[in-house]
C-alpha cells in the first residue's frame, strides 16, 4: 500500500469507529503497581530490625498496596474533598506537614503536630498517646476524624460508584468497598512505608564513605548523652511514652498517654518520636512549639523542662562542647531517608474527566 492509500484507509478506518461508536469507551483503569520485597515482614537489611508484626487478616499483597496507596493520596475520601492523607504527610516534609499543629478538612485546628509516618508498620501502637491499637484502627480514626472529617458510609458510596475502585475493591477483597476494606487496604500501603537506606544505614552495613567524620563522632556523642535510652535501637524509639517536659507549662497541657492509662505518672508523656529523617520534619514535638533541630537538641541535652512527672532516670542533662553538639546535629541529619512516595494515577468518574 503506498502512502496516500494508506492515510485514506486511515481516514475511513477512523470514520467507521467514530460512526458506530456513540460514546467512547473509556479504557478500564490500571493501577500502578509497585513492586514489594518477597516477604514484606522482613523489608529492613539491618539484622537488628525487628520483623514486622503484621496482622493476620490482612497480608500485604502487591494490588492491596496498590489500593491503599490510591486512597491514600486521594482528595475525595476526605469529608471536604480537600485533602488526602498525603496532604500532612509529604514527602519533603519528612511525611508530615510542616506545620506547628495539622489543620484537618474544613479547617478544622488540631492539636497535635503530624508526625512522621517512616517504619509505622512497626509500632506496636499509634499516635502520640498511644491510643489506637492497630494502623487498621488508626486509619479508620484518622479518615472518621478531624484530620479528614469523613463520613465513611458516604465515601464508601461514593468509591463504590468509581468503576475503577469498585473492581479493584472486588479483586483485592472480594466486595465492594466498605468502611473496614477501605482501613485495611490503607494500613498495607502504611506498612511499606519504610526507611533504611539513609546515609547512617548505608555506614552500618560497611560504607565508611556514606557519613562524614562529623557524623561519625555525633553517633557517639548519641550514646554518651544517653539519647539512647529512649530513642533506641535501628527506629530510634522504644515505642515508650515518656515526659520530658514539653507543653506543660501551658495553662491546660496536654496530658498525652494519661488521656490513655489515666495513670498519674504517664501525665504529659509522649511516645518517643523516630528520628529518621527528622531534619525534614520541622516543627517539634507533639505541639510543634519548637521550630529547629537545634533547638530541640538544646532542650534535650539540658535535660528537658522541669515538670513533677519529668522522666529523669531516662533523661539526663550533659554538658557538650559547641563543637559535639555540631557533630551530634550531623549525625541526625545523617538520618534524611530518600523519599519517593508519587501520587499514582488514579481511578475517575466516568466522563469527568
Ligand atoms: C490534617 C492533617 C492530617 C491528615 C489529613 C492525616 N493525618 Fe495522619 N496524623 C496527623 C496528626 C496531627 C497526627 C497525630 C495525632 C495524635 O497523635 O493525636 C497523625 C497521626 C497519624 C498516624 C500515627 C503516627 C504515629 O506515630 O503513631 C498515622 C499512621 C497516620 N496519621 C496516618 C494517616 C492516614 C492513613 C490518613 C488518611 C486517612 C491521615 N493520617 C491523614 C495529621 C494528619
Ligand atoms: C526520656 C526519653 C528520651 C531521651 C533520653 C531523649 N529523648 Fe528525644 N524525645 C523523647 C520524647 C518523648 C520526645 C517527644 C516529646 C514531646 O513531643 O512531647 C522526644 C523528641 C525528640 C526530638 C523531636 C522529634 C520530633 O519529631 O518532634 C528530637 C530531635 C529528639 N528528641 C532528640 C533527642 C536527643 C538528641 C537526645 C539526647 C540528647 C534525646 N532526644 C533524648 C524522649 C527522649
Amino acid at each position: 500500500m503506498n502512502a496516500s492509500r494508506f492515510f485514506i484507509f486511515l481516514f475511513s478506518a477512523g470514520f467507521f469507529v467514530i460512526a458506530c461508536t456513540t460514546e467512547p469507551e473509556a479504557p478500564p483503569f490500571e493501577p500502578e503497581i509497585l513492586s514489594l520485597p518477597a516477604d514484606p515482614s522482613d523489608y529492613a537489611p539491618l539484622p537488628t530490625y525487628v520483623a514486622m508484626d503484621i496482622p493476620e487478616d490482612n497480608p500485604i499483597t502487591a494490588e492491596k498496596a496498590a489500593l491503599g496507596r490510591q486512597l491514600f493520596f486521594d482528595q475525595r475520601i476526605s469529608g471536604d474533598a480537600s485533602r488526602s492523607c498525603y496532604s500532612c504527610h509529604v514527602c519533603e516534609l519528612g511525611l508530615a506537614d510542616g506545620k506547628p499543629t495539622a489543620v484537618g478538612a474544613f479547617d478544622k485546628v488540631l492539636t497535635r503536630n503530624s508526625p512522621t509516618l517512616w517504619n509505622i508498620g512497626y509500632h506496636p501502637e499509634f499516635y502520640w498517646d498511644g491510643r489506637a491499637k492497630s494502623l487498621e484502627a488508626q486509619a479508620l480514626a484518622a479518615w472518621k476524624g478531624g484530620n479528614m472529617g469523613a463520613n465513611p458510609d458516604e465515601i464508601v458510596a461514593k468509591l463504590n460508584s468509581i468503576e475503577g475502585y469498585r473492581d479493584q475493591f472486588q479483586k483485592v477483597f472480594n466486595e465492594g468497598a466498605t468502611p473496614e476494606n477501605v482501613s485495611k487496604a490503607l494500613a498495607a500501603y502504611m506498612r511499606t512505608i519504610v526507611s533504611h537506606d539513609t546515609p547512617w544505614d548505608g555506614w552500618q552495613a560497611g560504607d565508611e564513605s556514606a557519613v562524614s567524620d562529623a557524623a561519625k563522632r555525633g553517633y557517639e556523642v548519641f550514646k554518651k548523652a544517653e539519647c539512647n535510652n529512649c530513642h533506641d535501637g535501628v527506629l530510634f524509639t522504644d515505642f515508650q511514652y515518656h515526659n520530658v517536659g514539653i507543653g506543660m507549662d501551658a495553662e491546660e497541657p496536654d496530658l498525652g498517654r494519661y488521656k490513655v492509662t489515666q495513670d498519674e505518672k504517664d501525665k504529659g508523656a509522649f511516645k518517643t518520636p523516630t528520628l529518621r529523617d527528622v531534619a525534614q520534619s520541622a516543627p517539634y514535638f507533639h505541639d510543634g512549639s519548637t521550630a529547629t533541630l537545634e533547638e530541640v537538641v538544646d532542650i534535650m541535652v539540658g535535660g528537658g523542662k522541669e515538670n513533677p512527672q519529668l522522666d529523669r532516670a531516662n533523661l539526663k542533662k550533659v554538658t557538650l562542647s559547641p563543637a559535639e553538639k555540631e557533630d551530634l546535629l550531623e549525625f541526625l541529619r545523617s538520618l534524611d531517608q530518600p523519599c519517593a512516595l508519587t501520587e499514582p494515577p488514579l481511578p475517575s468518574v466516568r466522563g469527568s474527566e
